[in-house]
């Protein structure tokens, strides 16, 4: 059952109410995150936790809890909803104002966690993506989970519209991510991703993919990739929380390799799905 935790209370999803004086109701002033639950365990949390830490830290919030008690709350999450494939996602605000101000109120945070199936994550069918580019009109501070995420539905957004799933987004003629995923080409069996920088989110799906792919020997390329090479690719796939590892089909109308998922996808998912079970085994 979807579920909620706001400021201490729990309730179903649909009932959670917010101040409209709430910042991140006013402003989107608030950071989030979404973990994958696998097996009834949230995967890979200690790197969310990580991050989290990071974007409050950029937009000078402190953290409302401690690593251990955000773990607790989780787990407790978890087990009050019952699911076991699922996402979690974690909003935390500047907390609710006296009156509609740019300057920062100092006033208690609001911590919001839900709890919600996630069908895809069981990956029954896996059906590769669309994709199109569009231009990276978002701001300059990518590497922060910041909830303003109105850019990234926008260009989600237009990218249904031309009849795509997503959009790859480009930025002075080089690829960033996709709109809610990082992203990774093949190019004669090389894999390759954009580096780290503020254009982009730190995702934790590619920091695994990029620790698989090392301590498996996979050639590697951390670099710059421009929009020509995106379109010249044999591979393209997409990784998120939400997603794991996704192939793509086509890029602008065009076939991605024959448009089917490639060899390094499939290399990539089974190592994976090996690295979640080995994870949930040692929570077990
Ligand atoms: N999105 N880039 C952007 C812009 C994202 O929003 C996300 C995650 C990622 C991938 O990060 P990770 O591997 O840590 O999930 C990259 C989440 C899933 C969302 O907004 O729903």
């Amino acid at each position: 059952m979807a579920i909620s935790y706001l400021n201490g209370e729990w309730q179903p999803i649909g009932e959670a109410r917010i101040s409209v004086l709430d910042r991140g109701f006013m402003f989107g002033d608030g950071v989030y995150e979404v973990i994958p639950v696998y097996g009834g365990h949230a995967f890979t949390l200690s790197r969310h936790l990580r991050r989290l830490e990071a974007s409050l830290a950029e937009i000078k919030l402190k953290n409302p809890m401690t690593a251990a008690d955000w773990t607790g709350l989780i787990d407790e999450a978890i087990s009050r909803s019952g699911e076991s494939t699922a996402l979690i996602y974690i909003q935390v605000t500047r907390g609710v104002a006296t009156r509609r101000d740019h300057v920062y109120p100092d006033v208690p945070p609001t911590v919001l966690v839900m709890v919600y199936s996630a069908p895809i994550l069981e990956r029954t069918e896996i059906r590769p993506y669309k994709l199109v580019t569009l231009e990276d009109f978002r701001w300059a501070r990518g590497h922060i989970k910041t909830v303003s995420l109105i850019a990234a539905g926008m260009l989600k957004n237009e990218a249904i519209s031309q009849g795509a799933d997503d959009a790859i987004l480009i930025r002075e003629g080089f690829a960033t991510e996709s709109t809610s995923s990082n992203f990774f080409i093949v190019k004669d069996g090389v894999l390759i991703t954009p580096p780290k920088s503020q254009l982009l989110l730190h995702g934790i799906t590619r920091d695994v993919v990029v620790e698989l792919a090392r301590s498996n020997q996979l050639a590697l390329q951390e670099r710059d990739v421009k929009l020509a090479e995106l379109a010249a690719a044999d591979e393209i796939m997409i990784t998120s929380s939400g997603h794991e590892i996704w192939p793509v089909a086509t890029l602008n109308g065009e076939p991605v390799g024959n448009g089917a998922p490639g060899i390094m996808w499939k290399t990539l998912d089974a190592l994976f799905q090996g690295y979640k079970q080995q994870q949930q085994q040692q929570q077990q």
